[in-house]
């Protein structure tokens, strides 16, 4: 036996195309795959976002030619983000039976029926005028106990209009048991709840909050969501909190950034644990790719298999439709 050779050879797997297909030990499916959608009151066009090519705020008709388009590629869920034509310091536009995502969860779910499940982001941000995701003091603050009581509010309107998940993702202490709370008590102790448990205040959501006009009219969100170099535990701190006020899946957000935190909570948890491929990971992508710098078909199946790997079930990514009619 010659010493100078090796023995083991691992590229004798990763020989032929049908070899590697075959060992290959990460693999997506369109259905653990979830479309962020946003819709505008009042709009007769489409808008596109200008950060996020490919990406636009839908009318209520566009949007259900997406919400087709995404069922047909077999993707497993649509979140619904809407931007009301009028804001108030209360985002009285969430909980309104008329509002733009109780329209268009009627339209969409028309669209789908049963082929994809039709959920809602519950936050306020998007319909505050001064930007931040729950109701204000006198001094400014984000008032948590108020706020909770809007979410609520806001979460069963949503029921009502027949959303099939509830998503709060407002990082407020206790939101997932407020909401959970309203919904039993007005007749939906069956409808689920994905938390938005591990929510960082990311830099990675500007182009965001382009695209549903939401950005914080002063100050920022540091007081409600995590620091990225937050304390160690914090994010599995979270993750219990939610679970033991009635949460049935989990989320962390932004994803490619957190893989570590994805891999600690799918260890931790038996639930499933979504990730949300966020808008600036959609940006950097997008914009390096249209220059020219990297291979963006490779890229975006790059980052989602790394996202998967991690170990999240289920991923929210603005290239679902595409991502899905490929696989
Ligand atoms: C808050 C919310 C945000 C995102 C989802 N829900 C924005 C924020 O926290 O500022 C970001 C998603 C993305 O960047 O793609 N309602």
């Amino acid at each position: 036996m010659s010493a100078e050779f090796p023995v083991a050879r691992p590229r004798r797997l990763r020989r032929t195309a049908s070899l590697r297909r075959m060992v290959a030990g990460t693999r997506l499916h369109p259905a653990e795959l979830i479309l962020p959608v946003f819709v505008k009151e009042g709009i007769t066009e489409p808008q596109p976002v200008g950060s996020m090519p490919g990406v636009v705020q839908h009318t209520r008709d566009s949007l259900r030619k997406a919400a087709h388009e995404a069922a047909e590629a077999g993707v497993g869920g649509i979140i619904l983000f809407g931007v009301p034509a009028v804001k108030d310091a209360r985002g009285s536009g969430a909980d309104d039976p008329g509002g733009v995502i109780q329209k268009a969860l009627g339209d969409v779910l028309a669209e789908v029926g049963d082929a994809m499940t039709v959920m809602t982001d519950t936050c306020l941000d998007e319909f505050t005028d001064h930007g931040h995701c729950g109701v204000l003091t006198a001094d400014g603050d984000v008032d948590n106990d108020a706020t909770l009581e809007r979410y609520a509010s806001a979460a069963v309107s949503q029921a009502r209009a027949g959303s099939q998940v509830i998503a709060p993702s407002g990082m407020m202490d206790g939101q997932v048991g407020a909401i959970r709370a309203a919904l039993d008590a007005d007749g939906f102790a069956h409808l689920p709840i994905l938390a938005y448990s591990v929510k960082y205040a990311s830099a990675f959501y500007g182009p965001f909050r382009e695209a549903a006009e939401c950005a914080p009219q002063f100050g920022n969100r540091d007081t409600y969501q995590q620091d990225p170099a937050g304390p160690v535990g914090e994010a599995l701190r979270e993750v219990r909190l939610d679970l033991a006020e009635g949460a049935d899946a989990v989320m962390v957000k932004p994803a490619l950034a957190y893989l570590d935190i994805i891999r600690q909570v799918r260890d931790t948890v038996d639930v499933p644990v979504a990730a949300y491929q966020v808008s600036g990971e959609y940006a950097m992508i997008e914009a390096a790719a249209a220059n020219g710098w990297i291979d963006r078909d490779r890229a975006i199946m790059e980052s989602l298999v790394a996202i998967r790997r991690a170990g999240a079930d289920l991923i929210l990514t603005y290239w679902a439709t595409e991502v899905a009619r490929k696989l």
